[in-house]
């Protein structure tokens, strides 16, 4: 099977194979998707936002109460904006009667601060940091990390888009939020008979699979286009599932963003593959599509999220984004020698990371801050011939050197913190860490996490 397909047991004497991937029910297209709110700045406080984990339902299902987490409110949590090169103060708090972190996934910040497994806040705790977006405009974004129980806070619903706005920038993109510049927090989810997010019950050591599909918290979600150029910014925050979006009509679109921001040049494409935790931009021109009937759909051809198009006579915006002078990477760069070599491995519970489990009191690594380096990680492929490991790096945006040896393709020549790894592959990215401290390094199946597929690396 081609590594993209992955899942745990398939029900034959509970052998463990890569194969049985729930398909996902299509929208039936119902409900308008709901557009999380940009998060509102404190009036009278000494920080500018508050943060809250919290317990709270949502009617996902008319008349039926679901438990689930939020932030700021019952479920996801709302979209922080952070100005580039600005301070923000933060507050942190968790409501829930269980330890959380809050961490902030491709945000280059210093270790204390970066919510990773050490960042715990016990329930009922605060406390105030100092965010800082020292980079480009990027769409990232925030979740729990709390060792060993991450997977269950974020399947319960706690994530939230982190947006860095690059002032007196005008990259020609669409940027009006919620108008045409919409978040989608693409997540899968499984239900039990009762309507709830019974995690325990259907945890799965190889990833929790489900076989519904909920955009920003949303099921079967639509979306009224009202302006000609929509910009998307696309995440996936599912635990574990893979997906390969493209439009009903098979037609083309423009990604202009990786996870870090803004690609070298924006590429027309007709697919977007993201592993989980990955995000990409994308630019969507539907001024021939008034009347159509059109849907972003996945690689089953399932629709996940139809559009009802009804344009507004507003003048397309024209998207000009400038071409980078200089080539991605300098042939300096792809020729530094490798330095750091990471080999993934496993599945279920018996999954490493260079041969080791992950443990709070051992540095696995060390790196000078500001100091770039070679990183090369290969997914090493078990009996059952493996699975995709998406490879996460807390505290830094890197660049993809190569892929077995060759170029990163065009919609990879970006800033990543994140790297889909194909079983067998080897990938080779270039990493500076511009912060000190302790930052983990992990497969971003929350399963796999959770079950110690993650190390740490000093920053000195
Ligand atoms: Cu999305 Cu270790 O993080
Ligand atoms: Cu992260
Ligand atoms: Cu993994």
């Amino acid at each position: 099977p081609d590594g993209r397909n992955q899942g745990g047991m398939n029900g034959m004497g509970g052998m463990m194979n890569h194969g049985a991937v729930p398909s996902l029910e299509p929208s039936e297209g119902v409900r308008e998707l709901t557009i999380p709110p940009l998060m509102e700045p404190q009036q009278g406080q000494d920080f500018d936002y508050e943060v809250v984990a919290q317990q709270g339902s949502t009617e996902f299902f008319e008349g039926v109460q679901t438990a689930t987490y939020g932030y700021n409110g019952d479920l996801l949590g709302p979209t922080l904006k952070l100005e580039q090169g600005e301070r923000t103060e933060v507050k942190i708090t968790n409501a829930l009667d269980e330890p959380t972190t809050f961490h902030w996934h491709g945000l280059e910040v210093p270790g204390d601060i970066d919510g990773g497994p050490h960042g715990e806040i016990q329930p009922g705790e605060s406390r105030i940091i100092t965010l800082e977006a020292d980079q480009p405009e990027a769409t990232l974004w925030y979740h729990p990390h709390v060792h060993g129980n991450t997977a269950q806070q974020v399947f319960k619903g706690l994530s939230g888009m982190l947006l860095i706005d690059e002032a007196g920038t005008d990259s020609g993109l669409p940027d009006e939020y919620g108008v045409d510049d919409i978040p989608l927090i693409f997540q899968d989810r499984l239900f039990d008979e009762n309507q709830q997010l019974n995690y325990g019950r259907l945890m799965d050591n190889d990833g929790t699979l489900g076989d519904i599909s909920m955009i920003n918290g949303t099921l079967d979600p639509k979306l009224t286009v009202a302006k000609p150029v929509m910009r998307f910014r696309i995440l996936n925050g599912s635990n574990a599932r893979n997906y390969t979006f493209r439009l009903s009509n098979g037609g083309d679109f423009t990604q202009v963003a990786s996870d870090g921001g803004l690609l070298d040049e924006p590429v027309e494409t007709d697919s977007l593959t993201l592993a989980a935790s990955e995000r990409a931009e994308i630019v969507i021109d539907f001024s021939e599509f008034n009347g159509q009937d059109i849907a972003i759909v996945n690689e089953e051809g399932v629709e996940l999220l139809p559009f009802e198009v009804a344009l507004d006579d507003s003048p397309a915006d024209s998207m000009d984004m400038q071409a980078a002078g200089e080539p991605f990477l300098s042939e300096q760069e792809q020729e530094m020698p490798v330095t750091k070599k990471i080999e993934l491995f496993g599945m279920m519970e018996m999954v490493t990371i260079n041969g080791k489990k992950f443990d709070m009191d051992r540095i696995d690594l060390r790196q000078e801050q500001g100091v770039t380096e070679v990183w090369e990680v290969t997914n090493e492929p078990d009996m059952m011939g493996g699975m995709i490991h998406p490879f996460h790096i807390h505290g830094t945006q890197f660049k993809i050197i190569s892929r077995d040896g060759k170029p990163p393709e065009a919609h990879e020549q970006g800033f990543k913190d994140t790297v889909l790894v194909e079983p067998d592959e080897t990938v080779k990215l270039l990493v500076t860490f511009p912060e000190k401290g302790v930052f983990v390094y992990h497969c971003h199946i929350l399963e796999h996490e959770d079950n110690g597929m993650m190390g740490q690396i000093e920053v000195y």
